[in-house]
């Protein structure tokens, strides 16, 4: 499957990869609105399996640190290298609270599925990421999220797959949580278009997580959900 210019995935690698709905569509989707360049250090937050750490390496030739949590450095580093990047992406064990960089290091922050799993606390965003970005810095995010917010609870329909920490919120409860960091402009806060053609990417992997949620988007049947896109610059 191919994205962006230069990115060329086979389809199987891609379906025995993912995690979530098809994160290099989301990543091709949310790349096209910034400026990226081969001169930047980019942290790919919460990066998974590497599959945008290496759509970014490929695309824009940056530099390129894959944090995670649950997929293992050294898993990531074997993919890297079948791609060519072993010098160009680093693959890092990382807890988003804990994130081991200096301070004003990386030009560009982009967190694709991940940041809703830590990023919803009232001040992550000024605590854990602004101080790791260059003045001007770019911080790119995109989320599952909600059209609206559920203020009369989860529906009956998705009540039985409902998390009490899924954290899936609208683009509007986002943008007013960023609105309340005195240390960034908003410059974007979007519903991405590749929404449906995400889901319907991970809904054919053979993942069994993949698998429950073909019932889970049965019973949603595209009412409710949406993939929100945050863009920010750090002042
Ligand atoms: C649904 S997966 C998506 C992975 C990848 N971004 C993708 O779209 O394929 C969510 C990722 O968030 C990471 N994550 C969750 N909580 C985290 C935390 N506290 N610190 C760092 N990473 C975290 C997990 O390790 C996991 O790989």
């Amino acid at each position: 499957m191919k994205f962006g210019r230069n990115t060329n995935f086979d389809k199987d690698f891609l379906l025995k990869n993912m995690m979530g709905p098809n994160c290099v569509r989301i990543a091709e989707e949310l790349t096209q609105k910034i400026q990226l360049s081969s001169e930047m250090r980019i942290l790919d937050l919460g990066c998974g399996t590497g599959l945008t750490s290496i759509f970014l390496a490929k695309e824009f030739g940056a530099q390129v640190f894959a944090a995670d949590l649950w997929i293992k450095p050294t898993e990531n580093y074997e993919r890297f290298k079948k791609f060519g990047f072993e010098n160009q992406i680093i693959p890092i064990h990382a807890e988003a609270h804990e994130l081991p960089f200096a301070h004003h290091y990386f030009d560009a922050i982009i967190s694709i599925d991940a940041y809703y799993y830590f990023g919803a606390e009232p001040d992550y965003l000024d605590k854990h990421i602004v101080p790791l970005i260059k003045k001007h810095g770019l911080i790119a995010v995109s989320v599952p999220g909600l059209q609206k917010d559920f203020s009369q609870g989860v529906p009956d329909a998705l009540k039985p797959y409902w998390q009490e920490n899924m954290n899936f919120y609208s683009r509007n409860w986002w943008k007013d949580l960023w609105e309340l960091s005195p240390n960034i402009v908003i410059e974007q806060c979007f519903s991405h278009q590749c929404h449906k053609e995400a889901w319907k990417d991970w809904l054919e992997c053979d993942n069994p997580y993949a698998k429950t949620d073909v019932k889970m988007m049965e019973a949603e049947n595209g009412n409710y959900f949406d993939t929100i896109g945050l863009i920010a610059a750090v002042k």
